[in-house]
């Protein structure tokens, strides 16, 4: 499709070229348009820093209960997970596992995944290079939530396959495929197999632990999880962890090959690393649009925004607000911040943002520590199709 997005405030989430370079289009609707009408789609999209920032901590008038994908938006979720609903309940959901998650415990986590990388990416570097998406980014995320969880590694690669086709979405269409709604069947059996094995008999994992916690109810009732909200909250781990640090990884030998002095930097001081990955969520979020549902009338930029609107927060536009950030198109490993949304904010702050940070840092030193100074031909890179996570779904490397 072509639009011209230098000048008229248009963003449409489905169209391929958009996704591949949405930020012209981002630029005009933070400056000409903050409150983004999108009458095709039926949505309204905010895009300024200050804009998505207020909007995440207001989960009264911006509620997560009613879906958070433009696609779902409106309808009550059939499997809600902790992501799909909003305080209190949400927060008695999130108690449950957030111990698994602290920086602390991931940090346990350090050595296997410096030696999945080293594994993933010397092959890589002795083939002279190749697809950095399919033999590294992809595989190394999955690898760790399933271990994490406790799934055996022959089943990773399956795991993997499933997570990705799920959110795979066609040029111009809203809903998934048959296929994807095959695999998402296939990965919810697999899912709830485990679980009632785990129920027999308990192994040392998050899974059984989640089976056995205990959590005080909304209602003041302490009870255990159901198998639904045990498999709603494995699907949201599983999704949310490896699809998002895929990208990330993917979209780290993009921009580091776009940068080469500023990857010479981090080669010179792999210190630096830590904050590299915190410009690289500001620079090329990976989940760069909340979906939210209006539940009462706002009024905003003069326009009163009806209740049951469906709201896109622009979290990828957000990172690149020239009012928050000087100079926010320029990738600069030494910035500093107050923050970025990029990781969300408030009650349904990402959950995984230690791991997230941990595989960051560690996969970018991996990468530079293993792989000579690689090129990227932009043109050659495909994105993912989903109208929720962005990034490369291929990224061939040639040194
Ligand atoms: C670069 C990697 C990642 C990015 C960019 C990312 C981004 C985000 C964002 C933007 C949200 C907020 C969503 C909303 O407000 O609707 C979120 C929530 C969440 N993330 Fe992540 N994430 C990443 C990695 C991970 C990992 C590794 C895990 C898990 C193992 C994870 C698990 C979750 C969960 C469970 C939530 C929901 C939290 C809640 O509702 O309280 N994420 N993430």
């Amino acid at each position: 499709m072509t639009t011209d997005t230098t000048s008229v405030p248009y963003w449409d989430p489905y169209d391929d070229d958009l996704r591949r370079s949405p930020y012209d289009a981002w630029r005009v609707l933070r400056d000409d348009a903050p409150l983004y009408r999108n009458d095709r789609y039926d949505f309204f999209a905010l895009s300024r820093f200050d804009d998505v920032l207020g909007a995440s901590l207001d989960t009264e008038a911006f509620s997560s209960a009613r879906g958070i994908t433009l696609d779902t938006i409106g309808r009550t979720p059939e499997l809600a997970s902790m992501i799909e609903l909003d305080p209190p309940h949400h927060d008695v959901l999130r108690k449950v596992v957030a111990r698994w998650f602290t920086p602390r415990s991931v940090a346990q986590l350090e050595t296997r995944i410096r030696e999945l990388s080293a594994g993933y990416l010397d092959p890589l570097a002795a083939a002279g290079g190749g697809d950095i998406v399919a033999a590294f980014t992809a595989r190394l995320p999955v690898m760790i939530i399933s271990s994490l969880l406790g799934f055996p590694e022959e089943d990773h690669d399956s795991l993997r396959e499933w997570s990705d086709s799920q959110l795979h979405r066609a040029d111009g269409e809203e809903g998934r495929s048959e296929a994807a709604l095959a695999d998402s069947r296939a990965l919810h059996a697999y899912y709830l197999d485990a679980i009632a094995q785990r129920r027999k008999s308990p192994r040392d994992d998050m899974v059984s632990d989640l089976l056995v916690a205990d959590m005080e109810d909304v209602g003041g009732q302490t009870r255990g999880l159901t198998d639904i909200e045990a498999l709603a909250m494995i699907l949201l781990i599983n999704v949310a962890g490896n699809e998002t640090v895929a990208r990330l990884l993917g979209s780290a030998a993009l921009v580091l090959s776009d940068w080469p002095d500023q990857r010479r930097r981090l080669i010179d001081d792999l210190s630096l690393c830590g904050n590299a990955v915190e410009e690289l969520l500001r620079f090329e979020a990976p989940s760069p649009v909340q979906g939210r549902y209006v539940s009462r009338p706002i009024d905003l930029y003069g326009i009163t925004v009806p209740e049951g609107s469906k709201m896109l927060l622009l979290t990828g536009a957000a990172g690149r607000d020239e009012r928050h950030y000087p100079d926010a198109h320029r990738f600069d490993v030494t910035r500093t911040f107050d923050r970025h949304l990029s990781l969300g904010y408030g009650a349904h702050y990402c959950l995984g943002a230690a791991l997230a940070r941990l595989e960051g840092r560690l996969g970018i030193e991996e990468m530079l520590t293993r792989l000579p100074e690689w090129h990227v031909d932009p043109d050659q890179v495909e994105y993912v199709k989903t109208n929720t996570v962005r990034g490369p779904a291929s990224c061939p490397i040639t040194f």
